[in-house]
Parts: structure tokens; C-alpha cells; sequence
């Protein structure tokens, strides 16, 4: 049999220390002082991730190039992520890069780390007016050095930030962060649910913290090996909508539908508790 430092030295995650304390995730199911037509009021502290897709196609059935969409959808990014916090969201978590987009030609995925480059250099100062925290999720080793320093630029500026947490995937994967997490798992002592979202937290930074909606743009049903994890017991969404047409009003209208769904996370619905 493998040891486990034969394991641990295939892994290539950079470590953050120290482990980032797991929020409290929101109570199951609503108090009696909600109103019992509003379910899931939008109380602080929802986590809501959103899969951003459609770029390409919203591109192509323009006449444009991809990288096209690409911009067009970070613009949308900056204005949902303005609007988080007034609408009650307290992390958001986008998906910008996946590991797997790693197989598209380079110059799209290029143009992907550009715009995310971009977007940190410009955004930075004003996320910590805004009082928004970035995190970026996912691996760093592969992600050109200069966006690597901004990324560090940016998560040192706004660690302070309390109104919003900014997660952005960038490289990620989540079968491969529970994978690496199971390997480092091997070295904790105290074995509990808890203590493995730590370590989890720990192979690719920024928390590790139960989405509460999981939004998909451009039609597509499915995960993507996005928040595996996190996603147990998340209500999802599929929104037929490509990401740059995407607007605040429809994710104030997700956070509508969100607010009726009745999160039972396995008990019975209220109505039946008794
Ligand atoms: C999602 O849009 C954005 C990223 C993957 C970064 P796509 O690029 O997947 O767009 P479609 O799905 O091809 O239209
Ligand atoms: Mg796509």
C-alpha cells in the first residue's frame, strides 16, 4: 500500500494555512417569524454560486468570437456582484474558469485569464470600498505568475471586507479538490463531516461553505464538477438565458423562486413535522 507521504507528494496544491473556519451554514428550515409564504426568506447570509454559461453561443449566434462573450459576460459579473449584497446574497461564488475548460484552444482560455486578470486589477480598489472580500477557489500553479501576484494582490487588499465574499473559480475542480482533500485527510486526527469541509477549504483556499442556490445559465443541466461538496443540499436553478444577457432583475427573480422553495435537507416539510 501507498504511504501517505508516497500520496502527498503527488499532490501539487499549494497549502493555505491557517484552515479556514467553516461559517455556520443557515438554519434548515425557517423560523416561526417568517412568513410562511416567504420560505426561504432572503435573509444574510445566503450563498448563492452561479454557473455563468452561454458566452460562447451568445457570441457565435452574434457573428462574433467567442472572447466576445466572454467580455460581454464579465461585464455582467462586475453587476451582479455589485447588487449581492443589497439582495441579501453574503457569499457568491462564480464559476469563471474550469479545470476542464483547460482542453478549449488557448487563445480562448487566454482570453478567459485575461479578463479575470482585468478584472482584478480594476476591481480591486473599489471591492474594498464596497467592503467585498475576494477569494479565488481553485488551482494557482498553472495560471500565468503575474495573474498568481494579482490574485494575492487582491485577496491581501480585501481580507477585510465583511459585506460580501467574492469566491471566483479560477482552474477549479471540485472532484479533484475532494480528491486531494481525502489524501490530506489522512494526516488529521480528529475525523468528523466538519473536519474534512476543512481540510477541504485548505486545498483550494477561500472557504468551503454550503451553497444555499446554485443558479445555471445558457440552458445546460448539469454540475460540471462545480461545488460537489458544497452543493448537498443546495436548490438549483437552471435559467435557459445566456450569461451575457443575464441582469440583476433575473437573479432578483432566482432569489424569488428561491424564497418559496421549502428546504427539507432530508426531514419532513413543516407542514408535517407537527
Ligand atoms: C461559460 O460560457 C464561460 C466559461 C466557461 C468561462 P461558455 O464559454 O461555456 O459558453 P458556451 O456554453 O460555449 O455557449
Ligand atoms: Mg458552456
Amino acid at each position: 500500500m501507498e504511504s501517505s507521504n508516497a500520496v502527498e507528494s503527488k499532490l501539487i496544491f499549494p497549502v493555505a494555512s491557517p484552515v479556514v473556519p467553516m461559517p455556520p451554514s443557515r438554519p434548515p428550515t425557517p423560523t416561526a417569524a417568517q412568513s410562511s409564504e416567504r420560505v426561504n426568506s432572503p435573509a444574510p447570509g445566503l450563498h448563492v454560486a452561479i454557473i455563468s454559461d452561454g458566452n460562447g453561443r451568445w457570441a457565435t449566434s452574434r457573428g462574433l468570437p467567442r472572447s466576445a462573450g466572454h467580455r460581454a459576460g464579465a461585464e455582467v459579473a462586475r453587476r451582479i456582484i455589485e447588487a449581492a449584497p443589497r439582495l441579501g446574497i453574503h457569499t457568491l461564488t462564480l464559476f469563471a474558469l474550469s479545470s476542464a475548460n483547460w482542453k478549449r484552444p488557448p487563445a480562448e482560455v487566454n482570453a478567459i485569464l485575461r479578463l479575470l486578470h482585468e478584472y482584478l486589477l480594476t476591481e480591486t480598489l473599489h471591492c474594498v470600498e464596497e467592503g467585498v472580500r475576494i477569494s479565488i477557489i481553485g488551482r494557482r500553479d498553472r495560471v500565468p505568475a503575474t495573474l498568481r501576484q494579482a490574485i494575492a494582490d487582491s485577496e491581501a487588499a480585501t481580507s477585510r471586507g465583511t459585506r460580501l465574499h467574492l469566491r471566483l473559480a479560477i482552474d477549479y475542480s471540485a472532484r479533484e479538490a475532494i480528491f486531494h482533500a481525502a489524501c490530506r485527510f489522512y494526516k488529521v486526527t480528529e475525523l468528523s463531516p466538519e473536519s474534512f469541509s476543512r481540510v477541504l477549504a485548505e486545498v483550494y483556499r477561500g472557504g468551503s461553505t454550503e451553497v444555499d442556490l446554485l443558479i445555471r445559465t445558457g440552458g445546460e443541466q448539469r454540475l460540471s464538477d462545480f461545488l460537489l461538496w458544497e452543493c448537498a443540499f443546495a436548490e438549483f436553478l437552471f435559467v435557459h438565458k445566456a450569461w451575457p444577457d443575464f441582469t440583476v432583475a433575473d437573479i432578483e427573480a432566482a432569489l424569488e423562486e428561491f424564497a418559496h422553495r421549502e428546504r427539507t435537507r432530508g426531514a419532513l416539510p413543516d407542514a408535517l413535522a407537527g
